[in-house]
């Protein structure tokens, strides 16, 4: 049966398409049109104009969905974030652009305070200490904002207890009844955020991540996560990272009838963009590899840096 690639290819189980991917991209507010992330060769942040160019060329290629991280300059951090509830922040401005010029593609923002706040946490910080509810109560007033300016998906990427619900509800109130809720429900506290972090320069200043984020070592623990966002009203779960996690994407996989995303992160695109440049593997083999596991172990949705190149692999 695997004699050739014609009878291989005719048995194959798993295959992914390119309207299942999400290409996350990194927005700045600069008159340079892109500047490269060194840790993330091959990836940039964009200027709103250079945005609009990359959408336009990943949607005449059948990547469609977009989720976007904005860069907030130094000067407009502090404690508690207050940028990301700004009416025009770049976020804001950035989703009604894209939306107004490409009605057709689909935006997920990010919802957490890490890039607005002086010490890098994605809540409030006191004491050493984030504070969960009145977190949530900043990240529910950031989800209003990213659904009044465009947004299809709001995306808490912040893990506090509760926020889903609680967006939930404050949307339903406003009558953002359309506006859908990917949660990042099993987000693991994980060494591969550290190129993202380094794209944005949000890497947390004091303590870690491991009070809010989950813990590696813990398996059950993401049922209950995804128990909680799923009846507090997420439309989409997700695992993160992806490819040292398929055993979560597959036990959520399994017992969620909810379409479950998977986010191949920054340290993920590190290791195999490295590793090529190395020499030491074959890269465009090494990207479908990856891509077809996440998706053999239940991923419905991909979050990926890799579309690009995905793009031309696929045709
Ligand atoms: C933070 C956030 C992170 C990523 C997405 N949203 C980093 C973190 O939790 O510190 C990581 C994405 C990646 O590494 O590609 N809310």
């Amino acid at each position: 049966m695997r004699r050739n690639e014609t009878i291989r290819a005719a048995v194959a189980e798993t295959d992914f398409t390119l309207a299942q991917l999400v290409k996350p991209l990194f927005i700045q507010n600069q008159t340079k049109l892109k500047t490269e992330i060194k840790a993330m060769p091959g990836q940039y942040r964009f200027a709103l104009k250079e945005t609009l160019h990359e959408i336009e060329f990943s949607m005449k290629n059948n990547v469609k969905s977009f989720a976007l991280f904005p860069v907030i300059p130094p000067a407009k951090k502090n404690a508690i974030g207050t940028h990301a509830l700004e009416k025009n922040n770049l976020a804001a401005v950035a989703i009604s652009k894209i939306k107004k010029e490409f009605p057709d593609c689909v935006l997920y923002a990010d919802i957490a305070l890490d890039p607005y706040t002086s010490h890098g946490h994605d809540g409030v910080l006191q004491n050493g200490k984030i504070l969960n509810d009145e977190s949530v109560g900043l990240l529910v007033q950031q989800a209003l904002l990213m659904a009044e300016a465009g947004a299809d998906f709001v995306a808490p990427s912040d893990m506090m207890d509760g926020r889903v619900g609680a967006i939930r509800s404050a949307l339903d109130q406003n009558n953002f009844t359309e506006t859908g809720i990917l949660s990042y429900t099993a987000k693991y506290a994980s060494n591969f955020y550290g190129p993202f972090r380094d794209a944005l320069s949000s890497a947390p200043k004091t303590g870690n991540k491991k009070t809010y984020q989950m813990d590696y070592r813990n398996k059950n623990e993401a049922l209950i996560e995804a128990r909680l966002d799923y009846e507090e009203g997420a439309d989409i779960l997700m695992v993160k990272p992806a490819l040292a996690y398929l055993d979560i994407i597959q036990l959520l996989k399994q017992n969620f009838s909810l379409p479950i995303a998977a986010f191949q992160v920054s340290g993920e695109y590190a290791m195999i963009k490295f590793a090529a440049k190395a020499g030491v593997i074959n890269e465009s083999q090494t990207i479908l590899e990856s891509v077809c596991a996440i998706k053999r172990a239940g991923a419905d949705i991909i979050f990926t840096y890799f579309t690009n190149e995905l793009i031309k692999l696929k045709v």
